[in-house]
């Protein structure tokens, strides 16, 4: 079996700094890598930011200052972004670092010694705010503009010489292959646009620009630079060292596990980019997964619509985890979905103080004023005990099949449900009056202990600073988290010290008006 997992990220626009819509995406590619993580896998977790183009060539000239400086600036905000985060990510690639630039070279090289490059003339629209070009059906007019029907999105005319990829060549190969791979685009709802977009006929791509400078020069004509497309997806490899194909780390981790994206950047991820790995003979992602919006009332959340949530803002009243948390619940994986601060409140309230945080104070300070701070030696389980403890070890091959699906909703309400039932358990079995029956009492907190301690690294994932936190009451340390320890009824030792936390959540105080 192969115990290597690699994700990603989209690389986003240093055009403006992240919103809560960069946050999404990477917080959710930093859950399954950190899940994956703790199930024995070797894992590869990789962000960055696309810096070429016309988009950031304007945005830098707006601001008057040159264009990598100005990607310097705000790609560190990127970067910054990554650590408020606490993303796991084990590399953030630049596409304006040497390593890219060569890799791109490498590959486009590889595209024209299979003739799948020609030089021609580029005439129709484009739109700069996605790098993207329209034909005339998928465009409206609008007060005399013209606008991409999809992302609203103003076009402008191009008409010059340009490089064009043999896109139409590789139609009945792209369809071959989502036939053969039913889940290569996920979740299935959005299979179907793109098998329509692909079977009503695919045009040569144009794949360089003569009309502006920044961008990798085509090997061997420099008056074009590639399109930022074929330049930014190549990002996947180049951080693998492509196009050195023996190294361990292109060995190891091509083909890409998942390319976590929004659904706005499907094609190009759906379309495009095999058909360039088609074209090089080279291997497809395993999955491209095209997660929801972030809205703002009923729109995408965007910079250039300029309704954004700064993240950084929501961490600073709330906290990073309550945040993380939320996104992973409250918006239902695949759909999209708003931020709303009432709600996230009562994960905070309910979810994470109450029934969570609460339930680790309550029986760790329950074991330590009758269990002489010890965990509980002489135990009997009852089937009460194994009941609740069971619905773990039933479910971990279903848990696992369900990430590998990235049905988030059901983890996420696995947990809730667990920690619902587990707090009942401690209410119904009442503790506190089997005094006199010690191996009663014994078995129940032992059997909370092992509870919170599995219910902790399942939440992991989702909030890693507080769950390690909750584990210092066993003194478990981040190395040694185990998805698969779930299994195990047994995995305290008896004797061994608990130790006080500080409170994990605090509530919000919540006006009633
Ligand atoms: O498209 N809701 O970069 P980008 C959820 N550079 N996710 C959102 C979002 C929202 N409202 N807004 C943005 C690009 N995202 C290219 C990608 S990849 C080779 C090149 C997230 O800065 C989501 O993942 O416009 C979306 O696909 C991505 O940011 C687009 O970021
Ligand atoms: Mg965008």
């Amino acid at each position: 079996m192969d115990k290597n997992f690699y994700i990603t990220t989209p690389i986003y626009y240093p055009s403006a700094k992240p919103h809560m819509g960069h946050a999404y995406s990477s917080i959710i590619a930093d859950f399954f890598a950190r899940f994956k993580k703790i199930d024995g896998f070797n894992v590869h977790f990789l962000t960055g930011t696309d810096e070429h183009g016309l988009k950031i060539q304007r945005a830098a000239e707006k601001k008057g200052v040159d264009p990598l400086k100005f990607c310097d600036e705000i790609s560190k905000t990127f970067r910054d972004l990554s650590k408020i985060l606490n993303l796991s990510n084990n590399d953030f690639i630049r596409t304006t670092e040497k390593r890219h630039s060569l890799s791109v070279q490498s590959l486009w090289k590889e595209l024209e010694k299979n003739d799948d490059i020609y030089l021609s003339k580029y005439s129709g629209w484009y739109s700069v705010s996605d790098e993207a070009f329209y034909s005339d059906d998928e465009l409206e007019e609008i007060d005399g503009k013209k606008r991409s029907i999809s992302s609203k999105s103003l076009v402008e005319w191009v008409d010059e010489e340009s490089y064009f990829f043999r896109l139409s060549k590789w139609e009945k190969p792209l369809l071959d292959h989502y036939k053969n791979n039913p889940n290569f685009i996920s979740p299935l709802s959005r299979k179907n646009e793109v098998i329509s977009f692909v079977k009503s006929g695919l045009n040569d791509l144009s794949v360089s620009r003569k009309s502006f400078t920044w961008g990798i020069p085509v090997p061997n004509n420099n008056e074009h630079v590639i399109y930022v497309w074929l330049d930014a997806l190549t990002n996947y490899i180049s951080a693998l060292n492509y196009p050195e194909i023996n190294d361990s780390m292109y060995k190891n981790f091509w083909p890409a596990s998942i390319h976590l994206i929004g659904k706005d950047i499907l094609r190009f991820h759906a379309v495009y980019w095999p058909a360039f790995l088609l074209a090089a003979k080279l291997p497809l992602p395993k999955r491209v997964y095209g997660h929801g919006w972030i809205l703002a009332g009923d729109e995408k959340m965007s910079k250039s619509k300029g309704n954004i949530l700064d993240p950084i803002e929501i961490i600073n009243q709330y906290g990073l985890d309550p945040l993380r948390y939320y996104l992973i619940k409250e918006v239902s994986f695949g759909n999209d979905g708003n931020i709303s601060k009432e709600r996230l409140e009562d994960c905070i309230n309910s979810d994470l103080a109450n029934n969570y945080g609460n339930l680790c104070q309550r029986v760790t300070a329950f074991t330590i004023k009758n269990c002489a701070g010890k965990i509980p030696n002489k135990i009997k389980f009852e089937d009460d005990d194994l009941k609740i403890l069971n619905k773990f070890s039933l479910n971990l091959d279903i848990i696992r099949n369900k990430i590998d699906n990235q049905d988030i909703n059901f983890y996420i309400d696995f947990i809730v449900n667990i920690l619902f039932d587990t707090n009942k358990y401690f209410n119904d079995q009442e503790p506190w009056k089997k005094k006199d029956d010690i191996v009663r009492l014994n078995t129940i907190i032992y059997t909370a202990l092992e509870i919170i301690r599995k219910i902790t690294v399942m939440l992991y994932p989702i909030i890693p600073n507080s769950t390690l936190n909750a584990l210092k009451i066993f003194s478990i340390k981040e190395k040694d988290i185990d998805f698969s320890s779930i299994d195990n009824h047994n995995y305290l030792k008896g004797n061994n010290k608990i130790n006080k936390i500080d409170i994990l959540f605090k509530k919000i105080e919540k006006n009633n008006d």
